[in-house]
């Protein structure tokens, strides 16, 4: 242990390229694609929406993605030490305050969610959507929508909240190689293929066709000034982006890794994801007259529908749920070790010590985000209840936010020769005009379209 900071001498990385890239795409990869993204595509007017979307992860998502793995990387801090390690000035330390407050705001909205996969995955190996099967079309969808109603209400979102929560705390004991590291080499790959099947069934539905035309078509005259900040908040959550989540895992990352190809592998590869999830559900959708802006409830309602009418289908709906279940889990992780990483390191807490606090924090506050249904759902600020509110604020306002900061911290207050240095890993690989295209849309591209779509949304400026 070093005598002045009383922590192990030497951090613990993560193994090997493919576990980095495992592991940051098992932080991308969760309910944003499965849950989050087919039911925004489908409020947003489809389409279109996804283009705006795919735009801003260009622009805005892989360049934040890197500023925020070579800050991690470069210092081997957390969120908050980064900024100490590269003597700036105190006041982007409020970068680190900033991603843990939305880190905080997101897990308790989000193991919300979590618990009701989780109850999904109980319901399904119960057995409890087998007699779908046997109803007309209206009478299935009717019925879906009473169970999804029905895991709402009272307890048993808490119970199973609880359960979410108390995985995620026992796999971060373990730490970053046994515990992170581990769960998700082994899970990641068994979730994409269990997505890759489950859309090509869903493909094979009468409703095909439509959920098809649905996420193609892009009429641009449904997209708003609000409906534009929601595609920039999404590629801001989808990524894990804004708060620090990436500058934690940079930070565990070896030291020859490759931070552009890793960057742009996770990019593409959860775009495949959400597209892949929006094949699964559109589809469904369609073929039941169910409303694709049917809002959070989307997911849940759709998926039993789809594969109660196929062979093997409960067997099939369990492996989508549990699917879902590992993709939440592994986000999860992410979010979670951004307080454990600050709480370790800076205030020299034990590790167990750290997470025991924030998963238990993460619980009590989370429980009150339920549906009104819920025992403690009625809770309410401002007018407006809390999972709206966390979602609302920690999307739209304070990862934008925190990305601009690191935007601009990394744009201007860096210096050139090391963001090089690290992202050529020192001379290794040949990125170096790859750099300075970075560097370009750093300085100037990616703080002004942030600032636009805030003032778009603001009704200050109008696009
Ligand atoms: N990227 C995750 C998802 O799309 O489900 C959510 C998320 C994880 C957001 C980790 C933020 C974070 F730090």
């Amino acid at each position: 242990r070093n005598e002045e900071t009383g922590l192990p001498l030497k951090r613990e990385t993560f193994s090997t390229s493919l576990t980095v890239f495992f592991a940051t795409l098992g932080s991308a990869v969760g309910l944003g694609n499965i849950w989050k993204f087919p039911y925004m595509t489908g409020m947003n007017g489809g389409g279109a929406f996804i283009l705006v979307y795919l735009l801003f992860v260009l622009l805005l998502g892989i360049p934040i993605m890197l500023s925020e793995f070579y800050l991690g990387r470069k210092t081997r801090s957390n969120a908050v030490g980064v900024f100490d390690k590269l003597k700036a000035h105190r006041f982007w330390k409020i970068i680190g305050y900033m991603g843990l407050l939305s880190a905080l705001l997101i897990m308790f909205f989000y193991s919300t969610v979590a618990g009701w996969v989780y109850a999904y995955v109980f319901r399904a190996l119960k057995g409890d959507f087998r007699f779908l099967k046997n109803l007309g079309l209206e009478e299935a969808r009717a019925a879906s929508e009473g169970i999804f109603t029905d895991t709402l209400t009272g307890v048993s979102p808490m119970i199973w909240q609880a359960v979410a929560v108390l995985v995620v705390a026992v796999i971060l004991i373990g730490g970053v190689k046994k515990g992170i590291e581990r769960v998700t080499k082994t899970l990641m790959p068994v979730l994409l293929l269990l997505i890759i099947i489950s859309a090509v069934r869903a493909l094979t539905l009468p409703g095909a066709g439509q959920g098809l035309a649905f996420l193609m078509k892009a009429d641009f005259s449904a997209l708003t000034g609000s409906s534009i900040l929601a595609a920039m908040g999404l590629a801001f959550f989808k990524l894990s982006l804004g708060m620090g989540t990436m500058v934690t895992y940079g930070s565990y990352f070896n030291k020859d890794n490759n931070l552009m190809g890793t960057s742009f592998k996770v990019a593409f590869s959860d775009v495949a994801v959400s597209m892949l999830a929006g094949l699964a559900i559109f589809p469904v959708v369609f073929t039941f007259n169910l409303a694709p802006e049917g809002g959070p409830g989307l997911l849940f309602q759709t998926i039993p529908l789809v594969f109660s009418m196929l062979p093997f289908g409960n067997v099939l709906l369990t492996a989508f749920f549990v699917l879902t279940a590992i993709a939440s889990t592994t986000a999860m992780l992410s979010m979670v070790e951004v307080p454990i990483a600050i709480l370790t390191e800076e205030l020299k807490m034990k590790r167990r010590l750290a997470v025991i606090l924030t998963t238990s924090l993460m619980f009590l506050v989370g429980v009150l985000t339920t549906h009104p249904d819920a025992v403690f759902g009625t809770v309410e600020v401002a007018g407006k209840n809390l999972f709206d509110l966390f979602d609302y604020l920690s999307s739209n306002l304070l990862l934008p936010l925190g990305g601009l900061l690191i935007t601009l911290f990394v744009a201007y207050f860096t210096k050139k020769e090391s963001i090089r240095e690290e992202l050529t890993n020192g001379g290794e690989i040949g990125n170096g005009k790859f750099v300075d295209a970075l560097l370009f849309v750093l300085k100037y591209i990616t703080p002004v379209l942030l600032i636009i779509v805030f003032l778009n949304a603001l009704g200050i400026l109008s696009l």
